[in-house]
């Protein structure tokens, strides 16, 4: 249907084309008066449109890729250069409108498994090949490595810790201030509680939840690893160094405790700025996000610059985690760590699922955090299966994510930071609450919400330059559709005119 549609589009615009040139070739050419420069130059513009002569041009250029791609990979193994050749060959008759049946096939599986998101090759390769091998290279380490220094928090499944790497074996004299040198040698150190449930043996590949804090922390170090491997991924998340089970006790750890350890990233939050702790919001946040360009300008444009810059960092964060597979279920201001140089890095992925492998996923649970999870509170519809072994699930990941889209779980809390980090009086956390009963009322229409609330509640960020930034918090903090649709993903956010304008 819609290959017809377009050819009747084509088909007219080339005859009207063709009526054009008729007309304008009827007088003899040493008649015709010098034309003006510009119409001169107007000239292949015209041409350029004319559809017909855009498909032959196209169609004669693409002639020749099989012959230049077979050129090219002479030199390559037998099998490849051949599969490449036919590859270009297909793809020369998708330009030239002459598609056959199984090069159509073939251009499908390979955009199916190569360019899908999540792709199944990447899914696949990481899982059979990567993981294995980052698990027998990773470094080692043991409780002798450590010197535990200050406890940061902790919960239901853990404790978290600042710590040093020990220089020559060697642990550190506990001081207040650290010097330079052992600054560089500061870790995070994450206790995971062991609990009656422990592990269970092959609960990775099991395609299930985390029961408990042992299993909890288990996932988290399978997650950070694996994240790790992706080079762009890599640059958005807190640097990951290992894992490991303590043998005996020693300086505060005590033997079987396993833990969890990455570099330390910054001394402060995304929630820090929030809460007011690195001083008045967004102003402290002004100078690292936005550097020189923004002196000068006036109060209002600057906050507004800043929450656009943090806003565009944390969505350019998720799409990246997103193309992998994985959502991370657990996206909070006191889970975005804010480096010294501007950049915001993702931490605690103990709740994130990969659904490229079905790890950390049951269709019935979810862990979540109830001031920001979305309103579905699972990533996928209810009535999704149970995820089949790593194989298959890497397999079918691309059509599961298009037709559940877990993604927008994750965009729903971005909503909710972005409500937060433009409202000053939704800042605080108990305001927050109440923000949120108030949004399940109104059946999260924001709009509705904010009828009655518009005269006790500052929205000046969010309405600037034609109210940009309401529309994008509209288009996150909603329900999604029957379809699993109707919010925006990481991807389409970063196409919103919020954050493509300048503030
Ligand atoms: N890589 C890191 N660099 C600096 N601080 C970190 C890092 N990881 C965690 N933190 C600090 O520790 C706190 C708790 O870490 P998190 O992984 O979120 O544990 P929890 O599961 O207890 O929430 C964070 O809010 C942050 O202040
Ligand atoms: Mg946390």
């Amino acid at each position: 249907m819609v290959a017809a549609a377009c050819h009747c589009q084509l088909g007219s615009s080339a005859a009207a084309g063709r009526s054009l040139r008729r007309t304008g070739a009827s007088p003899p050419a040493l008649l015709l008066p010098p034309r003006p420069r510009q119409q001169r130059r107007a000239a292949p513009a015209q041409a350029a449109a004319d559809p017909q002569e855009l498909l032959t041009l196209a169609s004669s250029v693409a002639a020749g890729w099989p012959a230049a791609v077979a050129g090219a990979t002479a030199a390559w193994p037998a099998p490849l250069a051949s599969a490449a050749t036919i590859l270009a060959t297909d793809l020369a008759d998708v330009a030239a409108m002459q598609p056959t049946a199984w090069g159509a096939a073939r251009l499908g599986a390979l955009y199916y498994f190569f360019l899908a998101r999540p792709s199944p090759v990447v899914g696949l390769l990481d899982f059979y090949l990567l993981n294995p091998i980052a698990r027998l290279l990773q470094r080692r380490f043991s409780e002798a490595d450590f010197t535990l220094r200050e406890r940061l928090g902790g919960g239901n499944y853990g404790q978290v810790f600042e710590g040093l790497i020990n220089a020559n074996g060697l642990p550190d004299p506990i001081t207040r201030e650290l010097s330079p040198e052992q600054k560089k040698r500061r870790v995070i150190l994450k206790k995971a509680n062991m609990d009656a449930q422990g592990i269970r043996t092959n609960f990775l590949k099991a395609g299930t939840i985390a029961r408990g804090a042992a299993e909890t922390g288990f996932v988290e170090a399978y997650m950070c690893a694996r994240v790790m491997r992706h080079p762009q991924v890599r640059r958005v998340v807190a640097e990951y160094l290992g894992y490991f089970q303590a043998s005996s006790t020693s300086g505060g750890i005590t033997s079987g405790s396993q833990w969890l350890v990455w570099k330390f990233e910054s001394d402060s939050t995304l929630g820090d700025a929030c809460d007011g702790t690195l001083g008045p919001f967004p102003d402290c946040l002004s100078g690292i996000m936005l550097g020189r360009r923004a002196q000068g300008w006036d109060e209002e444009k600057r906050a507004a610059a800043t929450v656009k810059a943090v806003m565009k960092k944390l969505f350019v964060a998720l799409e990246r985690l997103h193309s992998l597979g994985i959502v991370h279920r657990d996206i909070k201001p006191e889970n975005i760590i804010l480096t010294a140089d501007g950049q915001i890095k993702l931490i605690d992925f103990g709740a994130a699922c990969d659904l490229s492998t079905g790890i950390n996923f049951n269709p019935e649970y979810g862990m979540l955090d109830p001031r920001y999870a979305a309103p579905e509170e699972l990533v996928m519809p209810k009535n999704f299966p149970r995820a089949p072994p790593p194989v298959l699930a890497a397999t079918l990941a691309p059509c599961a994510w298009a037709w559940g889209a877990p993604d927008l779980f994750d965009s729903y809390s971005a909503g909710m930071i972005l409500m937060q980090l433009s409202i000053p009086q939704l800042r605080p956390g108990a305001s927050q609450r109440s923000f949120n009963a108030e949004l399940a009322n109104c059946g999260y229409d924001l709009n509705r919400w904010r009828s009655p609330k518009a005269r006790s509640m500052d929205f000046s960020l969010l309405d600037r330059g034609g109210g940009q930034g309401w529309d994008l918090a509209v288009k996150l903090l909603c329900l999604k559709n029957e379809l699993n649709r109707g919010r925006l993903s990481a991807s389409q956010a970063l196409c919103h005119p919020f954050l493509l304008l300048p503030a």
